[in-house]
């Protein structure tokens, strides 16, 4: 069998928090999230079909923000490709030993900063008898807390550079273009790129702000779009920030919400799938956000209006621009 390309899939996110605990709470009482492991200041989580030992950690630190984003090669000789390719690119940091649940791996910076690793060998959860579930295909019981995700969907990083960030993964990395945003002049804003059907497991958007190598979103999946409206419900009891929606998106067609954790970070929740891509010649997608109907709809198809923290709040926050400062 064939991969679509020698990266195969997003595995994890790594987060820093100023708040650790409260962030844990967050994603383990409302997402109903497992927690796999604490380690020193980190805390390593999953969603109960996430088939990995982890997909978010999150350590503490300071100031919110991106530690760094894992991807798993579809082989053990498309890792040594990837390797050789990024480090021939001059953006690979180097191969880094064993860490918790993860075997060797290819550390690398994309060109805005963002750090990420790239490996082959990793620990697949194994329930205990408490998580254990008689449904086979599924790694861990449903839990009972919250609305529980499902698993892992796609990560969203915001650049200075939107064409030298998607030339990269698309030509070091072998990402496909699904769609993209072009702007006044003919400027790129946004591009969603996939190794799969998936319309996207990475999103790159144009931080107007002046910032470099921040961090936008990370999404996890519910399947039935009635699950966004479920968490809605109890965020909105509980006085958790959402940001927009549950509302649909026009790019990629999904059901979606965007809150945030304890943390700053931008969660995003994800219903339904929106679209899949089967078609190995698909062309890319484009909308021309400099015409006002394509502006509207590409961001929300329908359910309101993005708020303005969208376009401007990411983490680390950049002076001036945190939630409260840009308002709704
Ligand atoms: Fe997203």
């Amino acid at each position: 069998m064939s991969a679509l390309c020698d990266v195969a899939q997003l595995v994890s996110v790594a987060l820093f928090t100023p708040k650790i605990e409260d962030s844990v709470k967050f994603f383990y009482d409302y997402l109903g999230m497992e927690i796999s492991h604490r380690e020193g200041q980190s805390v390593y989580l999953r969603a109960y079909e996430d088939f990995y030992q982890y997909t978010l950690k999150l350590t503490e630190a300071r100031e919110p923000g991106l530690e760094q984003v894992t991807w798993r090669a579809s082989s053990p000789e498309a890792l040594e490709r990837l390797a050789k390719k990024i480090q021939a690119s001059g953006a690979g940091i180097g191969w880094t030993e064993r860490d918790y649940a993860h075997g060797p791996a290819y550390r690398f910076a994309s060109p805005d900063g963002h750090k990420h690793t790239l490996l082959w060998e990793l620990d697949y959860f194994v329930a205990d008898a408490e998580l254990h579930s008689k449904l086979r295909n599924r790694p861990s019981k449903r839990p009972l807390r919250g609305v529980p995700v499902r698993r892992i969907d796609h990560v969203n990083l915001m650049v200075s550079d939107v064409p030298a960030n998607r030339e990269f993964f698309t030509s070091v990395l072998d990402f496909q273009l699904r769609e993209q945003k072009i702007g006044d002049g003919g400027t790129e804003v946004g591009s969603w790129l996939s190794v799969s059907a998936l319309v996207h497991e990475l999103a790159l958007m144009r931080d107007s702000t002046g910032g470099r190598g921040r961090f936008h979103h990370v999404a996890y999946w519910y399947g039935a779009p009635q699950h966004l409206l479920d968490i809605a419900d109890i965020f909105a009891e509980r006085d958790v920030r959402m940001e927009s929606g549950p509302a649909k998106h026009g790019t990629t067609q999904a059901y979606f919400m965007y809150c945030f954790e304890p943390g700053g970070n931008r969660v995003e929740l994800f219903g339904d799938t929106g679209y899949l891509i089967f078609d190995p010649a698909w062309k890319t997608v484009v909308w021309d956000v400099a015409n006002e109907v394509d502006l509207e709809k590409s961001s929300i198809w329908f359910g309101g209006q993005l708020a303005k923290t969208f376009y401007r709040y990411a983490t680390p926050v950049v002076p001036g621009h945190s939630l409260e400062e840009i308002g709704r």
